[in-house]
């Protein structure tokens, strides 16, 4: 049976950038800001290739004196499973390298979720604890994942392991020497973890997302696709550049 079409999002803000760069720039506008209104921030992390420029950017600004991170605090939504978190391609290695060797959080308050027994249940105290995410920045996969939230998560899912699907693991062989390196496992925020954001900032870049990017934003709300439950959320910003959005519009 055909799933509805859902009606038009009017809480979702939409801004189309000319490139990449501008994307970047967009986006760490947005965090600055954010940061400048509440220096005690607490910001949802995402890790992957679109998210570096935002990365560079707030470190820029950090160094110019223009933000400070002090009193912020960070949750990352993802980790892999299998690696040590000292691996170069473990998501704790990639933040400390683009992100939190360049600017002033406080350690204390960098937090990630851990595949060990019993602790997600804890990411989810912590969060609560620090008084939830007040913006979260969102990556989206080829499929439509938001974290580690594959094709078929469940929309009420909170953190839990996951399997990754092939697709994930071939589109993250990249940054491994081959695609064998690739944890087949990972954790990650769920997406009722996600959706209690107050903010969500959404960005997608490059020709390879513009079909999902359609799905996700103007398709069906559907567990095939993850991120169209960014639909219901009462504040995302989608930040796009043009050539994603070209069957957008
Ligand atoms: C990573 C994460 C993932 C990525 C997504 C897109 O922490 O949450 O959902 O955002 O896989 O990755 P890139 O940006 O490399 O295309």
């Amino acid at each position: 049976m055909a799933e509805a079409r859902p009606p038009p999002n009017f809480a979702m803000k939409f801004f189309i950038e000319k490139n990449y760069a501008m994307l970047s720039q967009q986006a760490a506008n947005f965090v600055a800001q954010r940061l400048c209104q509440n220096p005690n921030l607490v910001l949802g992390l995402a890790t992957g290739s679109t998210p570096l420029g935002l990365f560079k950017i707030l470190a820029e600004k950090f160094k110019k004196k223009e933000l400070d991170f002090s009193l912020a605090t960070t949750f990352n939504l993802d980790e892999y499973c299998g690696l040590p978190l000292a691996h170069p391609q473990s998501y704790r290695s990639f933040m400390e390298a683009n992100l939190f060797s360049k600017i002033n959080l406080n350690y204390k308050r960098i937090f990630f979720p851990s595949c060990s027994l019993n602790s997600c249940q804890d990411y989810e105290e912590k969060i609560k604890n620090a008084g939830g995410i007040a913006l979260q920045i969102l990556g989206i996969g080829r499929n439509g994942h938001i974290g580690f939230n594959e094709p078929g998560s469940k929309f009420d899912s909170r953190t839990r392991i996951v399997r990754l699907s092939q697709t994930t693991i071939e589109d993250n062989a990249r940054f491994f020497n081959n695609i064998k390196e690739v944890p087949s496992k990972a954790v990650t925020m769920g997406i009722a973890t996600i959706m209690e954001a107050k903010e969500i900032v959404l960005l997608a870049s490059g020709e390879k997302k513009q079909d999902i990017i359609c799905q996700a934003l103007a398709g069906p709300i559907t567990e095939k696709v993850p991120a169209s439950i960014l639909q219901r959320h009462k504040a995302v910003n989608v930040i796009l550049d043009k050539t994603v959005a070209e069957k957008l519009t």
